[in-house]
């Protein structure tokens, strides 16, 4: 894969799925601009891809803030001239509660994170990939979304508003250069977590880098035909 004159956005950067996938964009040659609320994370990352040669600029960014999310892609666009590829990846997950006990509060925060922070960051990039006729949107669902995990009731329903409004909005802009798809993750295996998990067949968590291998290939020219689609890449999930 080759990304060499790409210009792409990663949200949620600073560590996991986002900061894997950032390190991938960075070897393989594009522009890399990284967001997230993390500063530390995101400094610490930044050394890390000028490392590896490639360009990299930070933002500070709460996807929930419609206004900052507007201020930064103005400047990526200022900077970069553009934008190719867009991985909508910051996400709210770590809670596990029964539905009758969480709080509207609890609800709203992962609305504004994980559905709202995907669409403004969407609303704001596909102006200017209309404009040059080409680009990837890569939304970060969960297997959550497909099969809904119990104690995690709202995050399930946020996941699988994201596989629809995927599916929507690949037919809306399928003739204008831009494919938009759905990687859906199961277990991932964190810094100091377990490596096995008896939720799939495999028996293990995918490695933060296999998640990074299958955004970067739907980013990339070789997959210019695939729009629309979810891409489970969970091990072979148990269907629980
Ligand atoms: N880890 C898993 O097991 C798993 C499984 C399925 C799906 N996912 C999804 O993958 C994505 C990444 O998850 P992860 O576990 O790799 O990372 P994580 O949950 O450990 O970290 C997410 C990153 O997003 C950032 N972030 C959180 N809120 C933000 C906001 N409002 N604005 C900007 N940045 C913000 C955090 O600072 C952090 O760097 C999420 O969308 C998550 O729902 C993860």
């Amino acid at each position: 894969m080759e990304f060499h004159n790409k210009t792409v956005i990663i949200t949620g950067a600073s560590v996991g799925i986002g900061k894997a996938t950032a390190i991938e964009f960075a070897r393989n040659g594009a522009n890399v601009c990284i967001v997230d609320v993390n500063a530390e994370g995101l400094d610490t990352l930044a050394e890390e891809i000028k490392s590896i040669g490639a360009n990299v600029s930070s933002y500070i960014c709460d996807v929930s803030d419609e206004q900052r999310v507007h201020e930064t892609t103005q400047e990526i666009i200022n900077q970069y001239g553009k934008i190719d590829i867009l991985v909508n990846n910051a996400g709210l997950w770590r809670m596990w509660k029964p539905f009758v006990e969480t709080t509207s509060d609890e609800w709203k925060k992962r609305l504004s994170v994980n559905i709202l922070g995907l669409m403004y960051f969407t609303h704001e990039v596909l102006p200017n990939m209309i404009e040059n006729s080409y680009g990837r949107i890569i939304n970060i669902g969960s297997v959550a979304g497909v099969y809904g995990n119990a104690n995690m009731a709202d995050y399930s329903m946020t996941k699988g508003a994201v596989s629809s409004f995927t599916k929507a909005l690949a037919k809306e802009v399928a003739d204008k250069g831009i494919t938009v798809n759905n990687v859906v993750p199961g277990s991932v295996r964190n810094e100091g977590a377990n490596r096995e998990t008896e939720l799939c067949y495999m028996g293990r968590c995918g490695e933060l880098e296999e998640y990074a291998y299958l955004i970067c290939f739907l980013a990339s020219d070789k997959a210019a035909y695939i729009s629309g689609q979810d891409y489970q890449i969970d091990g072979c999930r148990k269907k629980n």
